[in-house]
């Protein structure tokens, strides 16, 4: 029987990332991965170009139903920390706004780095091979893989979350999580466009393709979140990175309140309008919004559309006003883990360690990035806690 010092469980983000640090530090390393290619969300983020970190990432940035779990990990691995390694292996990058750095060609680049750093640590990769069952053995675990039977002191779980499965996700981690007693956070698919029933959406679908900054919130009182972003209308809903935001928080039957015209003031504005003007208030409104969105809104509003601004009454004005400033809307449900980026929830940190992401109930037993519940907004925050999880691991080992 083949024996290793640590056997890794998925080959993505954090399971590259652990396993090169943990092989050069000198343990015998091997990575397992049931899929055909390595780390394919890495080859397909941020729109090919992966939106590595973010240098502004605190520990505010993440849901959780332990929000402090992650400060640990976070404050030993940095945003600065990944970034010079990037820039040790020459990749070149760029910042995007809110402190999101991407590279400059591709995301190819980030995962030749990661197998660059596992072959300086002589780790041992298995791919595509599957692991049909991991148990306790004399000295550690065994795993029954299709690659035979292997040994392991120690078994870190990095198959990450349930999102956009024809790529290789699985809920495998979440399976053996349970098998050794570990309880699951409920999860769902977030950072996802919103969807909303069909004759609810039927005033908007024509709006397909408009895309517009706004402020967009859910929740109330102290739950109440709210985000600055673009918000992009798609046929069956909403999506653009202000929804994508607004989903990690949103829960089924809240509403969405949407500040369309989240820079103006808009009800002084139109009724300052008035004066001198012969325009009508479809010209004035589309000069504050998408001319699409002005049209389909004054569409609702039969009464106004077509009168000159200065026939209308201020109520009036201030009435339309308040309707795009407070638009709300409840949406049915999400695209699900087809269309999610991540999965929230996961394997409950209170029965981790902080320090070395190891099991509290079965030392030897790690599980690191997605599959733990942390999950990120969008913005390099999620494989900012891929690569800090890892770290804390690996060196702990
Ligand atoms: P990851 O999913 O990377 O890796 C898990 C690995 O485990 C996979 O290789 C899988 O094949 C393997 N596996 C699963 N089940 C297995 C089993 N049973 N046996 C063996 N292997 C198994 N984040 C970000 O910060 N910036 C960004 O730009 C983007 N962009 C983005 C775009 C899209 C379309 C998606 C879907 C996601 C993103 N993300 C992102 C999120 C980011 O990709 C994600 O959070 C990290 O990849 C998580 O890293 P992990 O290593 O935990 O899982």
């Amino acid at each position: 029987m083949l024996k290793f010092d640590a056997v890794f469980i998925g080959a993505g983000a954090a399971g590259l990332f652990a396993a090169g640090i943990a092989g050069q530090a000198g343990l015998k390393v091997l990575v397992i991965d049931h899929a055909e290619k390595v780390a394919e969300k890495i080859r397909i983020s941020g729109g090919g170009r992966c939106n590595f970190t973010n240098r502004d990432a605190t520990p505010a940035n993440f849901l959780s139903e332990n929000p402090h779990f992650c400060r640990s990990a976070l404050a030993r691995y940095t945003p600065q920390d990944f970034l010079s390694l990037v820039q040790r292996h020459r990749i070149g990058w760029h910042e995007k706004h809110k402190g999101q750095l991407f590279c400059d060609e591709s995301s190819d680049e980030i995962i030749a780095m990661l197998l660059r750093e596992c072959e300086q640590g002589a780790v041992t990769r298995w791919q595509p091979c599957s692991v049909a069952a991991v148990r306790h053995g004399t000295q550690g675990f065994e795993l029954d893989t299709s690659a035979g039977v292997v040994a392991t002191r120690h078994v870190v779980v990095a198959t990450g979350g349930l999102s956009i499965p024809k790529i290789g996700a699985s809920d495998f981690g979440y399976r053996l999580a349970r098998q050794f007693g570990h309880r699951i956070v409920e999860t769902r698919p977030a950072l996802v466009p919103l969807t909303f029933d069909a004759t609810q959406w039927a005033p908007y679908a024509a709006l397909a393709g408009v895309s517009l900054e706004v402020r967009i919130a859910a929740g109330g009182g102290k739950a109440r979140t709210e985000f600055l972003e673009d918000l992009l209308f798609t046929h069956r809903g909403l999506s653009g990175p202000a929804v994508l935001q607004i989903s990690s928080f949103w829960r089924p039957g809240q509403a969405l309140e949407i500040d369309l015209t989240p820079q103006l003031d808009l009800a002084p504005q139109l009724r300052a309008a008035k004066t001198g003007s012969r325009k009508q208030v479809g010209t004035e409104l589309a000069a504050r919004l998408p001319d699409r969105l002005a049209q389909a809104w004054l569409a609702e509003a039969p009464e106004l559309a077509g009168r000159p601004i200065a026939d209308v009454k201020d109520k009036d004005l201030d009435a339309l006003a308040h309707r795009l400033q407070h638009w709300t809307l409840t949406p049915s449900g999400t695209e699900g883990y087809r269309k999610a980026e991540v999965t929230a929830g996961g394997v409950d940190t209170r029965e981790l360690s902080s320090q070395t992401l190891e099991s509290r109930r079965v030392p030897g037993l790690h599980f690191i990035g997605e599959v733990v519940d942390v999950t990120g907004w969008l913005g390099g925050y999620n494989f900012q806690w891929a690569w800090a999880s890892a770290a804390a691991c690996a060196r702990a080992l």
